[in-house]
């Protein structure tokens, strides 16, 4: 497999013939190059072929144990992770913070080296904390994947997302991507922007000011709080939730008012490009910030998002595991 040829070559460099990752971890998108999204996009494209058989498994990771650790709570990202997981014949086992001994009053540290001394090839974690996963990476020797931190980032979201958008258009270089809404809180929007910038995409973000980060268009974007402007002529728009679980304080005056401002609308849609494609991560917030009607239209690509969150998660695994063989 030829990671550029898939991209012919325009989506960020050339072609490549790497066959692994470099690092052991896979903690940040930034810690990536071109070169390895490209083969860990490629590697999802075969990984989906698994998905179609009768019989969805392969040996991949076999004899290979993987806990996922959830401190937060998640539908996708963790049955996305178990079921890839298995369709890899890897023993996998989920522990979540309220049926673990973290209620008692464990840190996160100890509960890690505890688990570490049963031996698990991979620890898959999500954690409230921004740098929780590198923190582990530092004193664990199992391999550590970042299943979402805090408001640091969410690599395989923003991997899938990228696998989701080269299923509909023929180049990253030079696409018209606006993230629109909760910039602030958004571990996905900081993976997606690494990593759309890097292969060359014209990445908008939109938000009200007072969800605009500090210093955004240092990350190479163009930062606007015009919803108009962000979806004129856009390729593709990725709205994201409203995350008023990490909100102390209020960022709008009303979700009402936010919806007028910020929301996807169809109205609003028309703005963008005749082939324009619709995402968002999930869970949404079905009239705030998307209307039903456009996260269930024919330029949502919303379900596709989670089906190929499986095959993503599958190549990582595969790809940080190490090995080279087994997916036969
Ligand atoms: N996109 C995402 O991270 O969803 P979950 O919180 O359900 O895992």
């Amino acid at each position: 497999m030829t990671p550029g040829a898939a991209d012919g070559g325009a989506a960020g460099g050339a072609a490549s013939h790497l066959s692994r990752l470099r690092s052991r971890h896979l903690l940040s998108a930034a810690d990536l190059t071109a070169e390895e999204v490209l083969l860990i996009l490629d590697t999802a494209g075969a990984m989906r072929e698994v998905g179609t058989r009768p019989i969805k498994k392969v040996p991949a990771l076999r004899g290979k144990t993987v806990v996922n650790l959830f401190f937060e709570p998640s539908t996708r990202t963790r049955t996305s992770f178990e079921i890839a997981e298995k369709r890899l014949s890897a023993d996998a086992l989920n522990i979540s913070a309220a049926t673990s001994s973290l209620v008692k009053g464990e840190t996160l540290a100890d509960t890690a080296r505890n688990l570490e001394a049963m031996a698990p090839d991979i620890i898959v974690v999500r954690h409230q904390a921004s740098g929780a996963c590198h923190m582990l990476a530092d004193i664990c020797s199992s391999r550590i994947v970042n299943a979402g931190d805090g408001m640091h980032e969410h690599p395989t979201q923003a991997l899938l997302d990228l696998l989701t958008i080269r299923d509909h258009k023929s180049t990253f270089a030079g696409l018209k991507v606006a993230i629109v809404g909760d910039l602030l809180h958004s571990r996905v929007m900081r993976s997606n922007v690494v990593l759309l910038t890097m292969l060359g995409a014209d990445v908008w973000v939109c938000g009200p000011p007072t969800m605009m980060p500090a210093g955004i268009g240092r990350l190479g974007v163009t930062a606007t709080s015009s919803l108009d402007a962000a979806v004129d002529g856009a390729d593709v728009i990725m709205m994201l939730r409203i995350q008023l679980e990490r909100m102390s304080g209020h960022f709008f005056p009303s979700l009402r008012e936010y919806h007028e401002l910020f929301g996807l609308s169809r109205a609003r849609l028309a703005r963008a490009r005749p082939d324009v494609i619709v995402m968002h991560p999930g869970p949404l917030n079905r009239g705030v910030e998307i209307a039903s009607d456009v996260a269930d239209g024919p330029y949502s690509v919303i379900l596709e998002q989670v089906s190929n969150g499986v095959a993503l998660r599958m190549a990582v695994l595969y790809l940080i595991a190490g090995v080279t063989e087994g997916v036969d």
